[in-house]
């Protein structure tokens, strides 16, 4: 190859990441069958939240802004439309371009954290909950919804297993297979979470929701 093919893959690479895939990301992410997702978590969260991977703003409408302060929005890859799909519905959208595994936020200094179609993105997702849960106070939840691992049948998750090589840099960094109810557990979470398919059998159907603490969790002394 030469060096001027080799430049001219590499501004196509960067055309398409920055042009074509967050417009492609933006109608995939607004599908009914993830906003259905959205509206199982979202509503929940209350008081001051912090979005990991706000992207386009597609949560912005699912929030409950009565029980909202605002929200702090943090991706490595922000959209101009977050602040005007949260401006639309009244919510304060405070966003920073940073990525969740380092974040300059106090602890225990956030109510809720809200997380949809993100964890999937993110390169080392353990380290970005150990974040989250450093950040969030004590009786504060971790709202939930995500794509991945299917533990059945085995052969989509050895479908997923394979694929993800190749999907990641066309999808801007997904991974297909993680599980994301055992990494919640791994970083210290109390998760009550549901998972299967949604919307029948496919590489990216296979959801996991709910709400995960981490503060200690109290058990009855009989
Ligand atoms: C599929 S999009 C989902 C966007 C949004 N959460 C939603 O539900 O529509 C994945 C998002 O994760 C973001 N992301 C990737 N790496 C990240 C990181 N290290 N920290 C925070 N967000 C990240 C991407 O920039 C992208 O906006």
């Amino acid at each position: 190859m030469t060096v001027k093919s080799a430049f001219n893959l590499t501004s196509l690479k960067s055309l398409y990441d920055n042009k074509v895939l967050p417009v492609l990301i933006d109608k995939a992410c607004a599908l009914e069958s993830i906003s259905q997702q959205r509206e199982r978590v979202v509503p929940k969260a209350s008081g001051i939240v912090l979005e990991i991977g706000v992207g386009s703003g597609l949560n912005a409408r699912f929030y409950d802004a009565q029980q909202v302060t605002q929200v702090i929005g943090v991706d490595p890859h922000l959209q101009p439309l977050a602040q005007e799909r949260f401006a639309a519905v009244g919510i304060k959208l405070v966003s920073q371009p940073l990525s969740a595994e380092t974040l300059p936020l106090e602890d225990n200094s956030v109510d809720s954290v809200v997380m949809t179609f993100t964890l999937c993105s993110i390169p080392d997702p353990s380290r970005a909950l150990s974040e989250i849960k450093r950040i969030l106070k004590p009786a504060g939840k971790l709202y939930y919804a995500e794509h991945g691992l299917a533990p059945k049948p085995k052969l989509v998750g050895k479908i997923q297993q394979m694929i993800t090589p190749a999907w990641k840099p066309l999808a801007g960094g997904c991974h297909l297979d993680r599980d994301i109810e055992q990494l919640l557990i791994q970083a210290g979470f109390t998760v009550l979470g549901e998972q299967g398919f949604t919307q029948g059998i496919s590489i990216v159907g296979y959801h996991y929701w709910g709400e995960a603490t981490a503060g200690t969790v109290n058990t009855l002394v009989e």
